[in-house]
């Protein structure tokens, strides 16, 4: 045999992984293979794989006679969309995908190249987890990849898929990173499964309820996408990728859409009701302010209260936090302040001004929320907004209550620019709440309490709910006509895209985890 043919010969073993069998039985369950996978992420014929000829070197039980070329994951590098993007799959057709000393070496030579790089990484999860029969040097290539996957927090983006099981300790690889997409009834995340939970507490659960992908997309907030098939969740991290930079210190990709940023967008009014007390959907606002009327939602199923996502403006990626009236009226809670408060800090670390439509009457009441912690988690939103320092731009467009006004980024808190809508309200509480408690003696003892506490609540109008007061105090640098909020939010940001702020030297802060 000539040396070429025997190097045709290897790379064809090596495409097959563990054999066709296993491929078929893959495919029958409706996943596809780690190749298949890398082919739909990367540009065509983009994908270069590394250490593909890597083997295990484990000698216990019988594992010396099992070995497969590249050890149950493939490795290396490619464009997306014409951009260089690094990437690991796991091969679910070799050893079930179990990471063991060799898988583990391969997919921290491919982190450490993107970190070098300064290009994101993608990793398929399709794994049994640790490998069993390499016991704790699978343990130790695990804590390899959790501590290049915290080097590389904040300096590259990294997007974890899970697309089959991904248990025990491994769940912890992509809690790192900053983005999770699952593929719904294929992909579960847990720490104990459903057998060991049964021994533990007799409790009966089955995987998908306990892991899948909608208990993490909904309920836990552990995976930020939900997504039917392999082949959508694979187009919807390409299609993310188009709004992020390569690392942190490159500005997002420019995208030209043509869509004018001076647009005015009067139909805006017509969504936003004039009453305090009347639900709207903020997707609508969003959509209408956006490039296109288009937006990347992240986490869009969790904590719908708060909405997190990208847009473009003038072709520039905006990362938008926005109150949602037509859940807990917008309220913010310990859900809704996590989950903002991780993107802010996303935005932050790679160069994505952020863009607050506020309309919020306040944190959310009640036992359950103080006593999960609302105070701490509220410290998050607080703190992430304190810290970030990426152009920043907040939008009143109807309730601005509390210490809710605070936590939605305000001047003193760091806001480049506030604009208010005429019809918003910025004060402690609603009026009638204010009138209530501050009048409370008088209108108990008036001989028409209804008529005093009617009186005093129009008092408290004309004096706090009305965005006036804080623009002659500065709170508010302008008040705005809805119809041109595109206008003056693209022109915030144009003029901000210069700004340059330093903080103090430190090692890191102690945000309140
Ligand atoms: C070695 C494994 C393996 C593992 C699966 N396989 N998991 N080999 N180590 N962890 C092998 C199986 O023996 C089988 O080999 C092949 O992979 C396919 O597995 P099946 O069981 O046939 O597939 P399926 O029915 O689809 O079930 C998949 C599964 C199940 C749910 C993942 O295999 C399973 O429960 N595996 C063990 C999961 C686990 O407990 N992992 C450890 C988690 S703790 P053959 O030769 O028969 O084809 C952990 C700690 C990390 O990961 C700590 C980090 C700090």
């Amino acid at each position: 045999m000539s040396k070429l043919t025997e190097l045709q010969e290897l790379k064809e073993k090596m495409r097959l992984g563990g054999g066709q069998n296993l491929i078929d039985v893959q495919h029958k369950k409706g996943k596809l293979t780690a190749r298949e996978r890398l082919n739909l992420l990367f540009d065509k014929d983009s994908f270069v794989e590394t250490d593909s000829f890597m083997i295990h070197r484990c000698t216990n039980f019988g594992m010396e006679k099992q070995h497969y070329a590249g050890d149950g994951v493939v490795t290396g590098y490619g464009t997306v969309n014409g951009r260089l993007v690094c990437a690991y799959a796991q091969d679910f057709t070799i050893l079930g995908g179990s990471l063991g000393e060799v898988h583990a070496r391969k997919i921290a030579n491919i982190q450490e190249k993107a970190l070098q790089c300064g290009a994101p990484i993608v990793g398929m999860n399709d794994s049994g987890g640790a490998r069993i029969q390499e016991g704790v040097n699978a343990l130790s290539g695990y804590g390899r990849i959790f501590f290049n996957n915290t080097q590389s927090s904040g300096v590259i983006p990294q997007i974890s898929v899970i697309m089959g099981p991904c248990a025990g300790g491994a769940v912890y690889s992509p809690a790192i990173t900053d983005y999770i997409f699952m593929v719904e009834g294929t992909s579960q995340m847990f720490i104990t499964g459903p057998a060991v939970i049964r021994t533990v507490t007799g409790e009966e659960v089955t995987s998908e309820a306990l892991g899948g992908a909608s208990s993490h997309s909904t309920r836990s907030g552990v995976a930020h996408f939900a997504d039917k098939s392999d082949e959508e969740a694979i187009a919807h991290v390409r299609e993310l990728l188009s709004y992020i930079p390569s690392n942190n210190t490159e500005n997002p990709p420019y995208q030209e859409t043509g869509d004018d940023v001076n647009r005015l967008i009067p139909e805006i009014s017509g969504i936003v009701p004039d009453s305090m007390n009347r639900a709207y959907d903020m997707y609508d606002v969003i959509r209408t302010i956006a490039d296109d009327g288009k937006l990347f939602d992240v986490a869009g199923d969790f904590a719908k209260n708060i909405v997190t996502c990208y847009i473009r403006i003038g072709g520039h990626t905006v990362g938008v936090v926005a109150n949602q009236p037509k859940y807990f009226a917008g309220c913010l809670d310990i859900d809704g302040s996590d989950k903002a408060a991780r993107f802010v800090r996303l935005c932050d670390a790679f160069n994505v001004p952020i863009l607050v439509l506020e309309d919020v009457p306040g944190f959310l009441p009640g036992t359950q929320q103080e006593h999960g912690g609302i105070i701490r988690h509220g410290a998050k939103l607080l703190y992430a907004f304190c810290e970030a320092t990426v152009p920043k731009v907040t939008v009143i467009l109807r309730k601005a209550y509390g210490g809710a006004y605070i936590g939605m980024s305000c001047k003193e808190t760091g806001a480049d620019f506030v604009y208010a809508w005429p019809g918003a309200e910025i004060a402690v509480m609603g009026a009638e709440g204010a009138a209530n408690i501050v009048f409370a003696q008088e209108i108990k003892e008036a001989q028409d309490p209804d008529a005093l506490r009617k009186e005093k609540i129009d008092e408290y109008n004309e004096r706090f709910s009305n965005p006036y007061r804080a623009a002659e105090m500065g709170y508010v640098d302008d008040v705005i006509d809805p119809a041109t909020t595109r206008q003056r939010v693209a022109s915030a940001f144009d003029m901000l895209m210069s700004k340059r702020e330093s903080r103090p030297y430190k090692k890191h802060g102690n945000i309140p985890l």
